[in-house]
């Protein structure tokens, strides 16, 4: 009998890849999801690559009787992975309130039920966003937190204390929060890939609907940092990387390889990319000429941050494989599917 996994948000941008690589690795999945952000057709392209379509359930993990209700049914689940929860920053800062208790509340939901149901084992999606603008480069796991810039980095860095507080008063639980770089690209079939609704905030998915001719321009936000062509820096990683990271990550805790009951790794490629860097490879394996401007700073953006990522390639035995070309190409590839280009 496959293991089974709990994917939530598993429709989602890293959920809907990570799910698919769950089940080339051999795991039974079944996602819960409130498609908030996503869309119910993610699971029959997960079918068209996979050719397995993964069991789902719709509902939202802050609504506590639904959980549990979930979890008394679903006593098979060995292992979650809990990617659902709120991502737009500049939302957060308007609705607070809506983001605690969506990332807060199902959080802990999941946890309650995993220590109720006896599920002891969880990967947390957290992100480099704890880091704020770090002193040091690049950033090791040992870096400290810096205070969040917004509530939805807030959330992180609180669900990460709360996850950590719970594996030390639990024994049985084993934990692995997962500290995401930016994650950018798709799968290569084009099948699935990051949907944004309405303007998107991130910077791929914006040049590549301006490619597209969805958007006039990209704007630069800010060419006066401090960096070599004034641009700021971040280290993109292929989702598929990260994926795969996540499938490492439950091997490691079904097997107890964990080293202690709480464990942070950084995911990033260790390598930094500044914006107008994006832009040119972008314009170069697409072959299409970016209409952008270089506009104010955006508020809230650190100037540059990349990772350290020697303790998840050697402790993990995980290594980011695919480059910029690749991110940046299955990043248009999809578009172009969505939009029915040539
Ligand atoms: C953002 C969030 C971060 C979150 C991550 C999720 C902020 C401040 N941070 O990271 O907390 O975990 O998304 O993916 O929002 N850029 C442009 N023009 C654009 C869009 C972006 O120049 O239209 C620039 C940004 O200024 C930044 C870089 O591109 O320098 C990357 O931006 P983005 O993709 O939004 O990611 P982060 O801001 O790093």
């Amino acid at each position: 009998m496959a293991r089974k996994i709990l994917v939530t948000g598993g429709t989602g941008y890293i959920g809907s890849h990570t799910v698919v690589k769950l089940q080339e690795s051999g795991f039974d999945v079944i996602i819960v999801d409130n498609l908030s952000n996503s869309s119910i057709e993610v699971l029959d392209n997960i079918e068209k690559i996979t050719g397995i379509k993964p069991e789902f359930e719709q509902f939202d993990l802050a609504d506590k009787e639904k959980t549990d209700s979930f979890f008394s049914r679903n006593s098979d689940i060995e292992a979650i992975i809990h990617f659902a929860a709120s991502k737009a920053v500049g939302e957060s800062v308007e609705k607070p309130l809506l983001y605690y208790r969506n990332n807060l509340v199902s959080m802990m939901n999941v946890l309650e039920c995993q220590i109720k149901y006896d599920v002891p084992n969880i990967v947390f999606s957290s992100s480099c966003t704890v880091y704020g603008q770090p002193d040091v480069l690049p950033v090791t796991e040992q870096t400290p937190r810096k205070d969040a810039e917004s509530p939805y980095g807030n959330t992180k860095r609180v669900n990460e204390d709360i996850l950590s507080d719970t594996a030390a008063a639990n024994s049985k639980l084993k934990t692995i929060a997962l500290r995401y770089f930016n994650p950018v690209g798709a799968h290569k079939s084009a099948l699935i890939g990051e949907l944004p609704l309405g303007i998107p905030n991130n910077l791929v998915p914006f040049i590549t609907q301006t490619a597209a001719g969805l958007r006039d321009e990209l704007k630069v936000f800010g060419d006066n940092y401090n960096t070599p062509d004034g641009s700021a820096i971040r280290d993109y990683i292929h989702v598929v990387d990260l994926a795969k990271a996540h499938v490492v990550a439950i091997n490691r805790l079904l097997s107890n390889k964990n080293k202690s009951n709480y464990e942070i790794f950084n995911l990033g490629t260790g390598n930094g990319y500044s914006v107008l860097e994006m832009v040119k490879g972008f314009e170069k394996v697409s072959g299409v000429k970016l209409n952008y401007k270089i506009v104010d700073r955006r508020a809230g953006d650190i100037e540059k941050i990349w990772a350290d990522t020697t303790f998840a390639n050697e402790e993990l035995g995980w290594k980011a494989e695919k480059g910029l070309e690749d991110m940046l190409l299955s990043s248009w590839n999809w578009e172009k599917h969505l939009r029915k280009i040539e």
